[in-house]
């Protein structure tokens, strides 16, 4: 029955779904790349070696672009806050050790996973949409695409039926057989960190200052808990005056959020203007001192470079999109270590 759903949907994408995806995606597939094992792409794999290409699937599995994304766009349109949360693995998957899917490893005997490290514990969602994704695929082409693949593919089209742009994910990740959740704990942002921090966090990963605020607009979807901003509230408590163009009115919403309810489980919206739209309010919200956390704010106001980027991001959208595919593509190579192979179930090693 499920195979028949899924045979039904290739039908009807390759009338429908496709066709906003192709308009979305300048790009022509078959103009790009060889059919069959398809052209090396542009990864730069940091030091690992793993190479990357586009047309990998096609033959292998020529269901999994339009499996993921059916399964993206039913999530979402029930949940529009999962697009931002299947963006947000494939960041913490490719933050630590590369995208290798380590973030997707349950706790078992002998292997720690990194689902308990702070920035993800009670925080990382969209588990359960992956398993589906991957169960379907296992039912259609076993032990083919890799679960970090299945990661890169939801993250864009996430944004991409969130009203962004699109881009031809490179494949050819394998999963890993350990996690660290050692490296979870240091390797991922602070939501406290300045601007060198940040900027010195993605250039070890071989990500520029643009990289690192071209994809901070990751933000522009989603939510976070009062605890991942409590220090956006600090010039209220100390009575100090606003600096750096904080909003005042905005800083009191948020304190008033976070002391009526449970600070624990309050969340609200990294773009309060557009929270579930792909686009560039964040940066226009950055400017008016709009920004949730910290390290977002930091970027329009600590630094006269990145200051520089928000407001041209700000300014104009399609520089972002652009920019935004591009740091996508680069943060989605880099690529895990030795030791790997490609998961059956994505939770844990075959
Ligand atoms: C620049 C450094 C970054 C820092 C410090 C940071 C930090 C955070 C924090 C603290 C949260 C809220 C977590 C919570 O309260 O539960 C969050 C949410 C989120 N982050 Fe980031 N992040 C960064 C970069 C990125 C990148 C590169 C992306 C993707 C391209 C991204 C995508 C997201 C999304 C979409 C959410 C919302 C998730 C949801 O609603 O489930 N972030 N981030």
């Amino acid at each position: 029955m499920k195979k028949l759903l899924i045979n039904m949907f290739l039908v009807l994408s390759s009338v429908m779904p496709l066709l906003s995806f192709s308009e979305a995606n300048p790009t022509n597939f078959s103009e790009t790349c060889e059919d069959g094992s398809g052209e090396t792409g542009s990864s730069f794999g940091i030091g690992f070696g793993l190479v990357l290409d586009f047309g990998l699937y096609r033959n292998s599995c020529p269901e999994a672009e339009s499996i993921v994304y059916s399964w993206v766009e039913t999530a979402v349109s029930q949940d529009p806050r999962m697009a931002a949360s299947l963006l947000r693995l494939h960041f913490h998957d490719c933050f630590v050790n590369g995208c290798d899917a380590s973030v997707l490893l349950d706790d078992t005997e002998g292997l720690v996973g990194e689902k308990t490290a702070p920035p993800n514990l009670n925080s990382l969602r969209g588990f359960e949409v992956i398993d589906s994704i991957k169960s379907d695929l296992e039912s259609v082409c076993p032990e083919t695409v890799s679960c970090a693949d299945i990661l890169a593919m939801a993250a864009r089209d996430s944004v991409v039926v969130s009203g962004g742009p699109s881009w031809e994910v490179e494949v050819g990740r394998k999963d890993s057989r350990t996690a660290s959740k050692q490296a979870a704990t240091t390797g991922l942002p602070s939501p406290n960190s300045t601007v060198p921090t940040l900027i010195s966090n993605f250039q070890k990963l071989g990500l520029s200052q643009t990289d690192m605020v071209a994809l901070s607009g990751g933000h522009t979807l989603g939510k976070a808990r009062c605890t991942s901003f409590t220090a956006r509230l600090l010039p209220l408590q100390t009575g100090e005056p606003a600096n750096h163009g904080d909003n005042l009115d905005f800083l009191e919403s948020l304190q008033q959020l976070c002391s009526t309810v449970d600070r624990s489980v309050a969340i609200t919206q990294l773009d309060l203007v557009t929270p579930s739209t792909f686009d560039n309010q964040y940066y226009v919200n950055l400017l008016s001192g709009e920004g949730l956390l910290p390290s977002d704010q930091a970027l329009a106001v600590q630094d006269p470079g990145t200051r520089a980027i928000v407001e041209t991001y700000a300014a104009d959208q399609s520089v972002f999109f652009e920019d935004f595919k591009t740091a996508m593509v680069k943060m989605g190579g880099i690529t895990g270590g030795s030791n790997s192979e490609i998961r059956r179930n994505c939770r844990m090693i075959n």
